[in-house]
C-alpha cells in the first residue's frame, strides 16, 4: 500500500504563510499533533522584550506552560474567527483536529481565542475576512456568547483554560 500523503504543506495565503490541507479531513478527524518545546510562562516573558514574534507564536500549553512551535507546523497555524479546526488537549499533547469537512486546498485555521485564558493578556488585530470577523481576538472569556457555547460543546475550549477564569 503507497504511504499516506502528508496532511498539510505551509502555503502563502492571506495573512502570510499558513497551513494547507493536502487532503480531505472528515469533521472530528486528526489532523495533525502540535509538536514543539514547552516552556514556562517566566521563560515568555523574558521573550516579549527580546523575540516579540517568537513569543506571540507560543500557543498555551497548561497552567503556566506555552508551547514554542518554532521550527514546526504549528508556527504556520493561522487565525480564524469562523475556524475549519481546533485544538483540543488529549493525553498531555495539542491535537489539531477539524471541527468541520476540510478540502484539499482549504487553509486550515482555528480560533486562537480558545486557548487565551483569562489571564492572558495578548491581543491581535484579525483580518481572517470572514462575515462576522470579531476585529481583535482576545482571551477566550469575551468570545459572544453563542460562540463560547458552540466551542464548550465541542470540547475546543481545555480545562485548563476554563479554569482561568
Ligand atoms: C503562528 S503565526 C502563523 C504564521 C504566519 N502567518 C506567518 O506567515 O509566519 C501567527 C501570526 O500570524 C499572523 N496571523 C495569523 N492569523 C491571523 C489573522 N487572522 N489576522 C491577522 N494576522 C494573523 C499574526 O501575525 C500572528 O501573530
Ligand atoms: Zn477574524
Amino acid at each position: 500500500m503507497p504511504a499516506r500523503p502528508p496532511a498539510l504543506t505551509i502555503q502563502p495565503v492571506r495573512n502570510g504563510r499558513g497551513l494547507v490541507a493536502r487532503r480531505t479531513f472528515a469533521r472530528g478527524a486528526c489532523i495533525t499533533r502540535l509538536q514543539g518545546t514547552v516552556v514556562h510562562s517566566d521563560v515568555l516573558w523574558t521573550w516579549w522584550k527580546r523575540n516579540a514574534r517568537r513569543a506571540a507564536n507560543c500557543i498555551r500549553f497548561d497552567t503556566d506552560r506555552y508551547l514554542n512551535p518554532e521550527g514546526e507546523l504549528g508556527a504556520f497555524s493561522n487565525h480564524s474567527c469562523k475556524p475549519n479546526a481546533a485544538l483540543f488537549k488529549e493525553r498531555g499533547r495539542l491535537v489539531l483536529r477539524a471541527i468541520r469537512a476540510i478540502r484539499a486546498g482549504d487553509e486550515v485555521t482555528h480560533d486562537y481565542s480558545t486557548l487565551l485564558g483569562a489571564d492572558d493578556v495578548w491581543t491581535m488585530c484579525c483580518n481572517c475576512g470572514e462575515r462576522g470577523c470579531r476585529g481583535t481576538v482576545r482571551r477566550f472569556d469575551t468570545l459572544p456568547a453563542a460562540t463560547l457555547r458552540r466551542y464548550l460543546a465541542l470540547g475546543a475550549i481545555p480545562a485548563f483554560i476554563l479554569r482561568t477564569r
